[in-house]
């Protein structure tokens, strides 16, 4: 488990902040009629305009700068010609390399006029997220953010998928130590000042069971149930967490 020093943590804050900026633009962009490939158009002009590195391009040959994941795909789905249509959900996930560090961050979004079942879901992914990251402290273990997560999404009556888990993030965009979306209070590896972990809730409306498409990326819950991600870094610090890819004027949930 590596822990950054002060000029590494440096540049994950200026890569989270640019990563942040960029999620933003991109979720004010989504509306029903729109591709996920025109938010990938979109995504190469704001990479070039910031002068970043996307992450995840290249990552054990995954094609494109975002992953763009619409209703029955949960998650890793390459940008491509599906059209966005009023009331469904989106998942938008994006990596920032800035000196050679990554951060990893994603936005669940509901296209158009969503029903309020429908609204449900999305928010309880980004409090679940949430509900995490205020576990985020030194001398709190890396379960007691899973248990906080599961309590969530199993109180709104959905589920998490157990294999996909949020991670330690640096000079690797996946590190040590695994960021379980469940877990046990008080169990797991303990966090210390200077660790960078994404959390990322990974939940579904129906089964969890999940297959990868014929595209070789996209992860699809099996029963045709919805899927929806939401994901932010953060620091651990003396005092408790610096959330590093927040966006412009997001707070909370
Ligand atoms: N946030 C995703 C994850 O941590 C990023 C996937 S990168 C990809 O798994 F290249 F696999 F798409
Ligand atoms: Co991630």
């Amino acid at each position: 488990m590596s822990l950054k020093s002060e000029k590494e943590i440096d540049s994950m804050r200026r890569g989270g902040k640019i990563l942040g900026l960029i999620l933003a633009e991109l979720e004010k962009l989504v509306r029903p009629g729109i591709t996920t490939l025109d938010l990938e158009h979109a995504a190469e002009k704001l990479f070039e305009q910031y002068k970043v590195r996307p992450g995840f391009k290249g990552y054990h040959g995954y094609p494109s700068i975002l992953c763009t994941s619409v209703n029955e795909e949960v998650v890793h789905t390459i940008p491509n010609k599906r059209v966005l249509n009023d009331g469904d959900i989106l998942s938008i996930d994006c990596g920032v390399i800035l000196d050679n560090l990554n951060t990893d961050s994603a936005v669940a979004v509901c296209v158009g006029k969503c029903s309020p079942e429908t609204k449900k879901f999305v928010d309880t992914c980004i409090r679940a997220t949430w509900a995490g990251i205020r576990q985020v402290k030194p001398g709190n273990k890396i379960g007691d953010i899973g248990h906080a997560i599961e309590r969530v999404v199993r109180g709104g009556g959905y589920r998490v998928v157990p294999e996909l888990t949020g991670h330690g993030i640096g000079y690797k965009l996946h590190e040590e130590p695994y960021v379980y979306n469940y877990g046990k209070p008080h169990n797991g590896p303990a966090m210390k000042p200077g660790l960078t972990i994404a959390i990322e809730p990974i939940l579904v409306n129906g089964n969890p069971k999940i297959y990868t498409e014929k595209d070789g990326w996209t992860l699809s819950t099996k029963d045709g149930s919805w899927g929806i991600q939401h994901e932010h870094t953060v620091l651990v610090t003396e005092s408790g967490v610096e959330v590093l890819t927040l966006r412009p004027g997001e707070v909370s949930a």
